[in-house]
């Protein structure tokens, strides 16, 4: 169904446009709601709220008031700001949990609020209004945003003013630049004053929730002579307090007042819709020695008529005075803040064209070009800690996500993952297992509850980059253990395999110990005695990894093990492992099966049934049948269910499994990382068809054009952790968006499997697996050194199947194309 359909009527089925708004037609209320502020318009219809900029790498927003805020992440990889599409977002300095800067009020009205904001008004008249959309009451005649790789930006016209904002983190220094344009479109000169304000909050968000009282006593603003502002936070007992930046919040513009007291600036009873200062007439000059800190810049100018102006901000850190002066010095050279814009795109660029695709799907293609491998780079960046949805308060590194991002990441930049990849197994104990979150930044303790997958994951990360790379010498490279003494790569994941063979249950499956990849199962293993049946087949995917990787760091004499070890776990896969229609999920510590027909809750497991599967184990009329009950029992217009039926009461309804509403979460929602596995599991099953049906109906785009913008809610680029699921009462509300395993694992999915090209040991193997009507696309991927540029002609109109390859005029055998170190590019046609 297309988003002109649902304009005009609900879609098919069982997803039903809900109770809190109005489904079908498009209605406009009355611009002003009878108290007198502006009423919303609820419009259904996606296509009035934003557009794809494909070319530029955009998206673009036409309304400011979306469902929710719609981020972005600018970074340089240090310094940090998330941003809305309506100029809402926080700032932080590497740790959004020791080092953040600004204030973003989570879960609170009004929504999206604080931010680095602009404010323009007309001296004259008073009025004032911001670039941004919000916060100001007035709101411009004109306006647009858009988000780019690492940039947002805002354009905006009232009172014949033009504004255009340009927000970004440049690679130059760690600040975020805001790069005002104001043009006057009238016939009359324009007295203008423009503010640039931003709420500092406490460093540590957790103090300022807790000890606000007396530590906001320890922070200061003050005036610098440069002609800045510069926030100290020096809170007693903060974790690092020598390596707590300074901030400053300075113009390349000669200001006219500032204010460095939020109370000052904004006022009592007033918020940043409408801040006192700016009311009054500008500025108060204030300073703060304790209390509510903020950044507030005044400039006072005339545009001619036709004149244009450029005003840029920064608000950066710097270890310390010195550096703060320099920083700011820096960023007034002419030409600075062009440079860094430059360098930026530059970077993206040089990052995204690794792979670049034809498809015959616009919006698959769009994903796997653009926004899926951005996102993935953001999940790689800042794991699950800072969102619309996650405070940042709390979560480290956690090593089973890490471990995943990395996938993504390994086609991009080797380097890179190597050394996250590095950082992860120093986390790894001599016996093998690791430590659960942990908090490079912060320097806190690490969680160390101990999970029967999280130690198994960096396996996957070390194939892939021996895979891409072709070089095995960092299977050699010394990393430390977490309890001292240390080890190569190899034998760092030797361990991990060691620790989970010490560790098998009564019936011969790893223990579930905490939790395998589903947080939620500690429920049912307390006792220590439970098993899952998933990690014998996540051991089992590894283990066909860990053959070769002995073969390349020169251990051979480990094979044997590893081999005997994936069949003794294959052949309890199929037949304790086996429910009849479907693979069972895990053993309870009371010796009952989860995941079966017996029960009449959570009877099937979407993970049982892809990596069953992807390990390669399942013999194979039990994985087919496997996946048809997936189909059948679990897959919905939006997406595939976790679990199916919803838990309420199982297995005790004083205890059950989880405290999940039915529907949602974790509990019977589409859980969309879960989904990517069946996507492969389909592929690897040769069932183009189905895998491309999975895989679309979670296009961010596509899903939300089925549900209803206002259903679900997300931003419609990046791909959301779930999606609520049918027995909920409101399917298809999109949740915990950008952070998400789905990120890694969607453009596995979609790139190795789907399309079929996967880097392998001896070459870049090419295998689709597509639908059967597509008749070809293109790929230019980059591998080794070289750029392979593909063409896939579906002659034969099947899903799978290569019939010829043909590289640079000549025949190759098999699927497997070996790598051209020594030409720059190389021409590959393939006929299927
Ligand atoms: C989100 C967690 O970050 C991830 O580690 C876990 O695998 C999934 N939830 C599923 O429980």
């Amino acid at each position: 169904m297309t988003s002109a359909d649902s304009k005009h009527a609900d879609p098919p089925g069982t997803l039903v446009i809900g109770n809190n708004v109005p489904s079908g037609e498009t209605f406009d209320a009355p611009s002003t709601t009878p108290n007198g502020s502006q009423a919303q318009t609820v419009d259904h219809n996606p296509q009035n709220y934003y557009t794809f900029r494909d070319a530029e790498r955009e998206v673009e927003f036409k309304r400011h008031d979306m469902p929710t805020p719609w981020m972005n992440y600018l970074s340089n990889g240090t310094f940090h700001t998330m941003l809305s599409h309506a100029g809402g977002g926080v700032a932080f300095y590497k740790s959004p949990q020791i080092w953040r800067i600004t204030r973003y009020r989570f879960f609170h009205l009004p929504m999206d609020r604080s931010g680095p904001y602009f404010y323009v008004q007309n001296k004259e008249s008073g009025a004032y209004w911001c670039p941004t959309n919000e916060p100001a009451m007035n709101k411009p005649e004109e306006w647009k945003s858009a988000h780019g790789m690492g940039y947002t930006r805002f354009e905006a016209k009232r009172d014949e003013i033009a504004a255009k904002v340009v927000y970004f983190v440049g690679p130059y220094e760690n600040s975020l630049i805001w790069n005002l344009t104001l043009s006057n479109e009238g016939n009359t000169a324009k007295q203008l004053n423009i503010y640039a304000y931003v709420e500092f909050g406490m460093m540590e968000f957790m103090r300022e929730l807790q000890w606000q009282c007396y530590n906001k006593h320890q922070v200061s603003v003050r005036y610098h002579k440069a002609g800045a502002l510069v926030y100290r936070y020096g809170v007693e007992n903060q974790p690092k307090p020598e390596e707590t930046p300074l901030v400053y919040f300075a113009s390349d513009a000669p200001l006219s007042g500032y204010d460095g007291d939020r109370e000052e600036f904004i006022g009592s009873y007033r918020s940043e819709t409408n801040p006192a200062a700016i009311e009054n007439g500008g500025c108060t000059g204030s300073t703060l020695m304790g209390g509510d800190p903020c950044g507030a810049l005044q400039f006072s100018i005339t545009l001619q008529p036709d004149e244009r102006r450029t005003i840029n901000v920064f608000l950066g850190t710097s270890a310390d005075e010195a550096g703060v002066e320099k920083a700011i010095a820096r960023s007034r050279e002419a030409g600075f803040v062009d440079r860094s814009l430059q360098a930026l795109k530059e970077n993206w660029n040089a990052y995204l064209g690794v792979w670049e695709s034809r498809l015959p799907d616009p919006d698959a293609e769009r994903m796997i070009n653009i926004w899926n491998p951005y996102q993935a780079h953001r999940n790689f960046l800042f794991s699950r800690n800072i969102s619309f949805y996650a405070t940042g308060t709390f979560r480290g590194v956690g090593y089973r996500d890490t471990s995943q991002d990395i996938l993504a990441v390994v086609p991009f930049d080797a380097g890179l993952a190597l050394s996250k990849l590095q950082l992860l197994l120093g986390q790894q104990y001599r016996d093998g297992h690791v430590n659960h979150y942990f908090f490079p930044n912060e320097g806190w303790e690490p969680v160390t509850t101990v999970h029967s997958d999280d130690h198994l994951w960096t396996a996957l990360a070390a194939w892939d980059l021996l895979a891409e790379t072709g070089d095995a010498a960092f299977l050699g490279d010394q990393v430390p253990y977490y309890d001292g003494g240390q080890g190569t790569v190899y034998e760092h994941l030797k361990a991990a395999i060691d620790f989970t063979a010490s560790k098998l249950g009564p019936n011969g499956f790893p223990l579930m110990l905490r939790s395998d990849w589903n947080d939620q199962l500690f429920r049912v293993c307390r006792e220590g005695r439970g098993e899952s049946i998933w990690t014998a087949m996540q051991l089992g995917t590894v283990l066909l990894r860990m053959v070769d990787l002995a073969m390349a760091s020169g251990h051979p004499e480990d094979v044997a093990k590893y081999e005997a070890m994936y069949e003794e776990q294959r052949k309890l896969v199929n037949s304790i492992g086996w429910d009849g229609r479907w693979f069972r999920r895990a053993i309870m510590d009371d010796g009952r099966f989860l995941g079966s027909d017996e029960h009449d809750e959570a009877k099937i497991w979407l993970n049982a049934q892809t990596w069953a599967i992807i390990s390669g184990m399942a013999e194979p009329d039990k994985g087919l049948q496997a996946m048809n009950s997936v189909r059948d029992m679990l897959d919905t217009e939006l997406g595939i269910k976790k679990i199916h039926p919803s838990i309420t009461t199982f297995p005790d309804p004083a205890d059950p499994l989880t405290n999940y509403n039915k529907g949602t979460g974790e509990n019977g929602a589409v859980f969309c990382h879960a989904n990517t596995w069946a996507i492969i599991a389909e592929c690897l099953l040769g069932r183009g068809d189905l895998a491309y049906k999975y895989y679309r109906q979670l296009l961010p785009n596509v899903a939300m054009d089925k549900a209803g913008l206002w259903r679900y809610k997300a931003e419609p680029y990046v791909y959301a952790s779930n999606l609520f699921g049918p027995e909920s009462d409101k399917f298809g509300l999109a949740n915990v968006s950008w952070l998400t395993g789905t990120a890694a694992w969607m453009y596995i999915a979609a790139t190795q499997y789907m399309l079929g090209i996967k880097p392998v040991l001896n070459g870049l193997s090419v295998n689709p697996c597509i639908p059967a009507s597509w008749e070809g696309y293109t790929v230019k991927r980059r591998f080794r050194g070289c750029i392979y540029d593909i063409t896939v002609t579906n002659e034969s109109k099947v899903s799978t199947g290569v019939k010829s390859i043909i590289v640079d005029g000549e025949p190759i055998q098999g699927t497997v194309i070996p790598p051209y170190s020594e030409r720059s590019s190389v021409k590959v046609d393939v006929i299927m």
